[in-house]
């Protein structure tokens, strides 16, 4: 009794402490807030997933075999293509049949290069089934016609006899494909039309009409949403369009270091610049609230998904680059934001249905760098690997007490946490440790859970600024972590400096 009176003190003396309910939680965390997103832009598709099968590059059908292995591995849910503000100068029609035949066009968004179309529909989708990922399509409305993006979905889902089924079968898919996610365009209030909310709700309502079910498939149809703090573009959305004609509605939020017109470099940065840029990240939390409180007015039961199908960190493009390209390089501070965005969607999993990282390949926060022949894995990517247990596992509520840390101006909780249970009873528990120079000592109570084993990954890297390159893959990688000891229900964890663990207790 005296003991478990000492223990409970001590436990709520200690300056950092989790307690976690681990019998507790009725929401999911849909895997599919772990996506990603690939549009025709720089060297995303063209170098970084598609090569085309007469190149040199090591590749299955044209697909760079390293990129495709990669992916498979990170077992990423779903794929959002071909745009981005691509997706709405895209004519479908121009990506299918005889390569060979296909039209040339402009991609006048993303550096004026020739864009080719050799990776059309059927290598996109083919892609996707290659990689065991959900397909995830954006179609035009800012240029296009409703009549071409309703073929493009029966071309794509139709089971029977019709003419964009025949066409698809005479390009060589006999079946039909069966695509769930469906974007209707893509950042309309810019790129994408620059439409009033009010048009763009009209315009919706059509083009969802004719987004046809074709053969028993339903297709989950999102609304192009708002921009950052845009609150009244949800408004006008969730008050105009028929609830039951929209299955989500997106977000876009990118962390930037500096200004939108400066904004500050990849890998070289301070540790107020550092703090700053992880403070911007964090407040997508206040926007999914803001945004969820429009959302609940007409939507209690939260049927409606929050997309939030493009996040993560836009800098300045790498010195010599092209920069209609948006190549940066990925580094701590990188992994530190996924870390802290993916706790947050983790956090308001009872909305946020999907996300999606901008970009896959190459492109912004990507997971991926490539070379004409070569790869480095980011540090972004070893948070996606380490934060699988989390995907489709329940919620779990936690108390966290944490230390601050500061620079110049800012503070900020040095432990950004979240925590699930699996289907198997494992409780998993994500924790990153935003202070660049102090290993911090967590007191973890685990309650409701009869815990026997712990086990735990984790990446680390001696500066905020470290990242792999080509010569030195391995500067961030993950690595088995044992700083921890568990007596029955405390669980002490020595969270290293600049660190992002996974914690697996069963
Ligand atoms: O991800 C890069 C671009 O950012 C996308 O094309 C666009 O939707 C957004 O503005």
């Amino acid at each position: 009794m005296l003991l478990a009176a000492m223990l409970v003190s001590f436990i709520s003396l200690a300056q950092n402490r989790l307690i976690i309910n681990a019998d507790q939680g009725d929401v999911r965390i849909n895997k599919h807030i772990y996506g990603h997103f690939a549009e025709h832009l720089g060297r995303s598709i063209y170098g970084g997933i598609w090569v085309g099968p007469d190149s040199d590059v090591p590749n299955e059908d044209g697909y760079r075999k390293d990129v495709m292995q990669a992916l498979i591995n990170l077992e990423i849910p779903n794929l959002r293509w071909p745009g981005g503000c691509f997706a709405d100068e895209y004519h479908w029609t121009d990506g299918i049949g005889d390569p060979a035949e296909r039209p040339k066009m402009v991609n006048t968004h993303w550096g004026g290069v020739i864009e080719d179309n050799s990776f059309g529909t059927h290598e996109f989708m083919n892609f996707a089934k290659k990689i065991g990922t959900e397909p995830y399509i954006t179609g035009n409305v800012g240029s296009g016609s409703v009549v071409e993006m309703s073929k493009w979905i029966e071309y794509i889902n139709f089971d029977g006899v019709s003419p964009m089924a025949e066409l698809r079968k005479r390009n060589g898919q006999a079946e039909p494909w069966g695509i769930k996610y469906w974007g209707v365009g893509n950042e309309s209030w810019g790129c994408g039309g620059n439409m009033t909310p009010e048009y763009y709700a009209n315009e919706y309502r059509r083009y969802a009409t004719y987004a046809r079910d074709y053969g028993g498939n339903t297709l989950y149809k999102i609304a192009g949403g708002a921009n950052n703090w845009d609150y009244n573009w949800t408004e006008v959305l969730m008050k105009n369009i028929p609830l039951e004609m929209m299955d989500g509605i997106s977000l876009h939020y990118y962390t930037v270091a500096g200004t939108w017109e400066n904004k500050g470099k990849a890998t070289e940065f301070n540790k107020e610049e550092f703090l700053e840029t992880l403070r911007k990240a964090a407040l997508i939390d206040e926007l999914i609230k803001r945004h969820g409180t429009i959302m609940d007015k007409y939507d209690p039961e939260k049927r409606i998904g929050m997309i939030i199908d493009e996040w993560g960190t836009w800098f300045q493009v790498e010195p010599g680059t092209n920069p209609g390209f948006l190549y940066q390089q990925n580094t701590m501070r990188d992994a530190h934001v996924a870390a802290i965005s993916l706790n947050i969607f983790n956090k308001n999993a009872d909305r946020v249905h999907m996300a999606n990282l901008a970009q896959t390949v190459n492109v912004l926060q990507a997971v991926i760098l490539t070379n004409d022949t070569d790869m480095i894995l980011t540090p972004t990517y070893h948070v996606f690997d380490l934060y699988k247990p989390h995907k489709d596992a329940t919620l779990l509520s936690h108390d966290l007490k944490s230390e601050e840390v500061g620079f110049g101006k800012e503070k900020m909780e040095a432990l950004n946490v979240s925590t699930s249970r699996s289907a198997d009873g494992t409780v998993n528990i994500s924790i990153a440790n935003i202070n660049p120079d102090k290993k911090i000592d967590l007191d973890v109570v685990l309650r409701g859970i009869d815990a026997k084993t712990v086990t735990a990954e984790y990446i680390t890297a001696p500066a905020i600024n470290s990242h792999n390159t080509f010569e030195n893959k391995e500067v961030v990688k993950k690595a088995a972590f044992k700083d921890f000891k568990l007596n029955k229900d405390n669980l002490k964890i020595s969270v290293p400096a600049n660190a992002i663990l996974m914690v697996r207790v069963k």
